[in-house]
Formats: C-alpha cells, structure tokens, sequence
C-alpha cells in the first residue's frame, strides 16, 4: 500500500469534516503527492480560450479558500478551480452538514458557503502571481446578501487579474433561492451586469475566461434557455455540473436522505445525459465541462465523449485520495489512443 492510500484511509477513519481540514492542513505542508511526470501529449485540450496540457481539473469545494491549489496542481491535475467565495465571509449551515456514503462512493453536503471571504482569498491569489499552472476562482453570493447580482459583480471586479479564469456559481442547493438565479430573467440580469462589468474591466486587453456553472436537475427547455443566453452574454463554457437535490432509489448508506447536494457515482449518469442534452443545444456554438461522479479514465472518457472539453472531479478523492488524478490521466490516455483519436479534440462528443 503506498503512503497516499495509508494517509486517505488513515483520513476516512475521522468524521467527513474534520478529515477534510485535516486533509488541506497536510496539504499545506507539503505532504501531497508530487508528479514530476508531463501528462500524455494526446491530453492537450483548450477549453473557453484556456489551454490545458491535461483535462482533468479539481472541482470546487475542495479548495474554498484558495490554501493549496498549488500542492493540487503538483498533484497532476490541469488546473484547479478554488472557491465558491463570497464578497463577505460566511460560517456556512450548522455542523455536521457534509456525509459520506461509503456503500454508493457519494458525499451529500449543505456546506453553505462557508468560505473565509474575498478578502482572504483575493490575499492568497495575489501571493501565488507568477506560479506556473491554471488556478480559475469560482464565486457565488452571501446568503443574506441584498442584491446577488452585486455580490458576483464585486468578486469580478476584486479578483480582476488574479485568475486564470472566473466561474459564475449559480448552482448550489445551500443556498436558498440561489438556483432561482437560473431563470431566463434573473440570468438576463445577472449575466447583463457580468458583461457590461467584465467589458469596462477588459478594455482592449483580452479578456480571461468566464464559465457559467449550472444544476444537473434541469428540464430540456432550461438547458436550452441557459445556452442560449450564455452565448448572447459572450461566456465562454459552461460548467456540467453541480450537486444534485434528487435521490435516486438504489442509494444504500444510512446517510442518504440527509438534506442537500449529492455527489460521486450516484450522480454520474444524471449529469452526464445533463451534459449531452447541453451539447446537443450548444451544437459547438459554446464549451462545456463535464463534472459529477468521475472515478475512473473510463468516467472521466465517457463525459468527453458527451460533448466535454474538459472535466473535473472532487467526491471521488474523499474514497481513492489525490494520487488518483494520475491513475485517471494514464487512463484516459490509453483509452484515447486505443480508440484511434489522435488529440482529445477528436474525441469529443463523437
Ligand atoms: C463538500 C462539497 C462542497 C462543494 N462545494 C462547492 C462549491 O463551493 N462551489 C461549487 O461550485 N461546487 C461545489 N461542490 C460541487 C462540486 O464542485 C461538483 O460539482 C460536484 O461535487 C460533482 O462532482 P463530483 O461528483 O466529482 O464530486 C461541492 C461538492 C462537495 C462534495
């Protein structure tokens, strides 16, 4: 057994929360795993303008607040997505409130937010200025704030210049009424402030890159509204997808009917028909990234072949621990060749 799998048992043997702190601390000590190893040139992909010498990306959640996205890029992942911040900081719903279902390889949370704020986050960006690898801040809205929209408008403004690239998060079910912002008149509002915002911001530089996060529990006529409208406000993906509130029948854990979002394997088929019903409504007219139950090179190929330019994960590490982005990325590799595709690009949506 290799060190990382010992750590990642040692670490499941404490309740879900604190092995999650424990996890980053170690992370910020130096203690993860550390790839000298170039990924496969096949894995070269470029998603929304970003170009990625391996698709396979750290979701958000696992680095709220922006601690260790260097020790997760050193891990092997492409690039690694912090947050969700928000503008104000924000304890998040009471504890226990994140559950492991070891027997479906799923995580229910209602974390809530709980993020340290921009200013801390904005702090550990600024510091990191310079450092190789692609690092996107995702952020989102207070849960008492009075006009949302502002709220994702100032973390634009304030994190301008120290992201790779900015994901919009108007997906989470933690925070009340937030997936509300998915409706056609709330999204015109929000993502018309976003543009004008991001122009003023631009000026004649180019402009980095901007992703739209959404549910999974969406009907046809909403995922053809928020293409739609994420072409029209110039987004440059959208991302496939977050936690869903449904639970499926064949869950067997005992936490399984906890309230929240629930994520891993169980949401693997939910979110991956999800991202093929948006990319046969994007039709190549806009990226996508797949997210939601990926474990395996088999997982992460399959999201692909639904129509992603790139993926990410983040239930599958609270079971297999990040030395498992490198298994993925052989994986991957071999199964791409295999198939007789010479870049990641021919494979998508075939
Ligand atoms: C504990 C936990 C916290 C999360 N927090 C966030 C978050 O703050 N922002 C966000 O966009 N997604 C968040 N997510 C959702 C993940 O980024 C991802 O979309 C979802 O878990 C599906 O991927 P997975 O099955 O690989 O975990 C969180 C997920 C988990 C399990």
């Amino acid at each position: 057994m290799s060190f990382y799998s010992f750590a990642t048992k040692l670490v499941r043997t404490l309740p879900a929360e604190p092995a999650h702190r424990a996890t980053i601390k170690a992370l910020k000590t130096g203690l993860g795993p550390i790839t000298t190893q170039k990924p496969d040139p096949v894995l070269a992909t470029d998603v929304g303008g970003l170009k990625l010498d391996n698709p396979i990306g750290l979701a958000p959640g696992f680095d709220k607040d922006a601690e260790v996205p260097d020790a997760m890029l050193a891990a092997g992942f492409g690039f690694v997505e912090c947050g969700t911040v928000t503008p104000r900081p924000q304890i998040g719903n009471p504890k226990p409130r994140l559950f492991r279902l070891s027997e479906d390889k799923a995580v229910i949370n209602r974390m809530g937010f709980n993020n340290g704020g921009l200013e801390v986050f904005k702090k550990r960006l600024e510091r990191r200025q310079g450092k190789p690898g692609i690092v996107g801040a995702n952020f989102g809205a207070n849960k008492d704030s009075k006009d949302r929209v502002a709220d994702y408008v100032k973390s634009l403004r304030e994190l301008w210049g120290l992201a790779d690239y900015f994901t919009i998060n108007i997906s989470s079910p933690n925070t009340p009424g937030l997936r509300d912002l998915q409706a056609e008149s709330a999204m015109d509002d929000l993502l018309g402030r976003i543009a004008e915002t991001r122009a003023e911001l631009t000026g004649d530089q180019p402009s980095p890159p901007l992703f739209l996060k959404v549910a999974p529990d969406l009907i046809e006529s909403q995922i053809e509204q928020i293409t739609n409208q994420a072409r029209t406000y110039g987004l440059n993906a959208i991302i496939v997808s977050n936690t869903t509130i449904d639970r499926p029948d064949h869950l067997r854990s005992a936490h399984k009917s906890e309230v929240g979002g629930l994520s891993g394997a169980p949401l693997f088929e939910r979110s991956t028909r999800v991202l093929a019903e948006f990319a046969a409504a994007a039709d190549g007219r806009i990226d996508l990234i797949g997210v939601g139950g990926i474990a395996s090179g088999a997982d992460a190929y399959a999201k692909i072949r639904a129509g992603a330019k790139a993926v990410q994960l983040y239930s599958a590490l609270v079971y297999s621990g990040p030395g498992l982005v490198m298994d993925i990325r052989r994986d991957l590799a071999a199964r791409v060749k295999a198939d007789g595709f010479k870049t990641l690009a021919e494979a998508v949506g075939s």
